[in-house]
């Protein structure tokens, strides 16, 4: 087939043009990871000391979370990978809806609030494409803490009552091992009076991460990283110097851009404790990995169907179903993907089959019938990791593949399609 590049002066939305069917070699380093950075920042609200924060990844996400605490009266300043954050001056306890609207790690900040100031009003974050993803045992474990809470108009109001303003210690239980639950929670109990316990909470890298640059901070945090994380307040946290955790989602996502191009490649740093699920996933298809310290060096030539389910940490990541979907798709036989965390994360499917894939789902459910090679196509990203997904996808892919949705692919990876092209792939963006 042969395919005609778009001349780039009748292209109004942003895309990705990407030339399919090359092999990619060399090494992709792993930026910072988004979720961790994201509520580490919202960490600064909780001490009148300065924060610094080394290896922040370089992404949309990132600035809107930095508008945020300056229109809460932190002053932030950026260079390169560190960001530096001085909560002296809070004065305010309400972010403005606009800023919130468009990002829903911006409800992180209502746990440090309420801890510092006693009082927060947060605009509800909302769904998103994914889900609708609630926020009922965040402000549970609030209330479990002494805050009164109230949502009215789309707003979270939330007071500690009493002289002190001081939010006490408490024993809370998650219904699900929710990770922004977690997190708000460990955030609101640093400060608190007396001892918290969270059960069934998340066991995520990203909560590990949490708990470390609380301690660095001067909060007394156990158990970070199991169900049971207890926390005894103290009455106030010093500045720290603190690094964020390399990406997990990144290094996967790139681990499939080797696997569904039949490279290889190193992919540096991870942490593979990290990626447990997925590296053991990329074996099963027959993927060959070597690991040397935070180097995992992949080579792929067939890759044959597998199953899997996503599930909370240590489990399979929801963020990497939909790349590894896409990897699925170009199997030799047939896998059986389900998604167990979000409603709705199977929007991809129809995307990917506008590229030749085999796909049937069934409620949350995908059916996959590995083709031996997928077509370019305009294809959409409806998502962050679904964009991720198309691009992977258009890698592979015979011909041209054009990937809108890049407000999504912008939130979550640092200069994307710069990192790929630098280990020979073809992507050009456009508009
Ligand atoms: C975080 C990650 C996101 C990842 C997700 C699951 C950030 C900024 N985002 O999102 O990339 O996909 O973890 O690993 O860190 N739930 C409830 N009630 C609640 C809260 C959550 O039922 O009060 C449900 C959600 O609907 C969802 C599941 O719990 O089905 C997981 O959500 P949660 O762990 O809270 O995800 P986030 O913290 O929003």
């Amino acid at each position: 087939m042969t395919a005609t590049l778009v001349p780039s002066q009748q292209i109004l939305t942003p895309q990705l043009e990407i030339a399919g069917g090359r092999r990619l070699a060399g090494e992709l380093r792993v930026s910072g990871a988004k979720n961790s950075a994201l509520v580490l920042m919202a960490a600064s609200l909780l001490t009148t000391e300065q924060l610094r924060l080394r290896n922040v990844p370089p992404l949309t996400d990132i600035g809107g979370m930095a508008d945020i605490l300056i229109s809460l009266g932190v002053a932030t300043s950026h260079n390169g990978d560190t960001l530096e954050m001085d909560g002296s001056g809070l004065s305010q306890s309400s972010p403005p809806y606009e800023l919130v609207n468009s990002l829903r790690a911006s409800f992180f900040c209502i746990g440090p609030l309420l801890a510092r100031l006693g009082i927060a009003r947060v605009p509800l974050p909302g769904g998103c494409q994914i889900g609708t993803r609630p926020v009922v045992e965040h402000v549970k474990g609030l209330k479990a803490l002494g805050a009164q809470v109230t949502i009215e108009h789309g707003v979270v109001s939330a007071v500690v009552p009493g002289r002190s303003h001081r939010l006490r210690g408490g024993r809370i239980h998650l219904d699900c091992p929710s990770v922004g639950a977690t997190e708000t929670l460990m955030m609101a109990a640093a400060l608190a009076e007396g001892e918290t316990v969270i059960e069934n909470a998340a066991l995520e890298p990203e909560v590990v991460d949490l708990a470390g640059l609380l301690l660095a901070m001067g909060a007394k945090v156990r158990g970070a990283g199991t169900p049971t994380i207890t926390i005894v307040g103290v009455e106030r946290l010093h500045g720290a110097d603190y690094a964020v955790i390399p990406d997990r989602i990144e290094a996967g996502t790139f681990l499939l851009a080797a696997a569904i191009t039949r490279s290889c490649l190193t992919v540096a740093p991870v942490v593979t404790d990290h990626l447990g699920a997925v590296l053991t996933k990329l074996e099963e298809v027959g993927c060959r990995l070597e690991i040397d310290g935070t180097n995992v060096t992949i080579s792929a030539d067939t890759i044959q169907a597998v199953d899997l389910r996503t599930q909370p940490f240590p489990g399979f990541p929801t963020d990497l179903q939909a790349p590894f979907m896409s990897l699925l798709a170009t199997a030799n036989g047939n896998s059986v993907v389900t998604e167990n965390i979000f409603e709705n994360r199977l929007q991809h499917v129809a995307e990917l089959q506008r590229m030749g894939a085999a796909i049937r789902t069934q409620g949350n459910t995908a059916f996959i019938e590995g083709v031996p090679r997928l077509s370019g196509a305009p294809v959409q990203g409806s998502d962050l990791r679904a964009s991720a997904a198309m691009v992977l996808a258009g890698l592979a892919a015979d011909g041209i593949t054009t990937v809108q949705g890049l407000e999504y692919l912008d939130r979550g990876y640092a200069d994307f399609e710069g990192k790929l092209n630098a280990v020979g792939a073809s992507i050009r963006r456009l508009g």
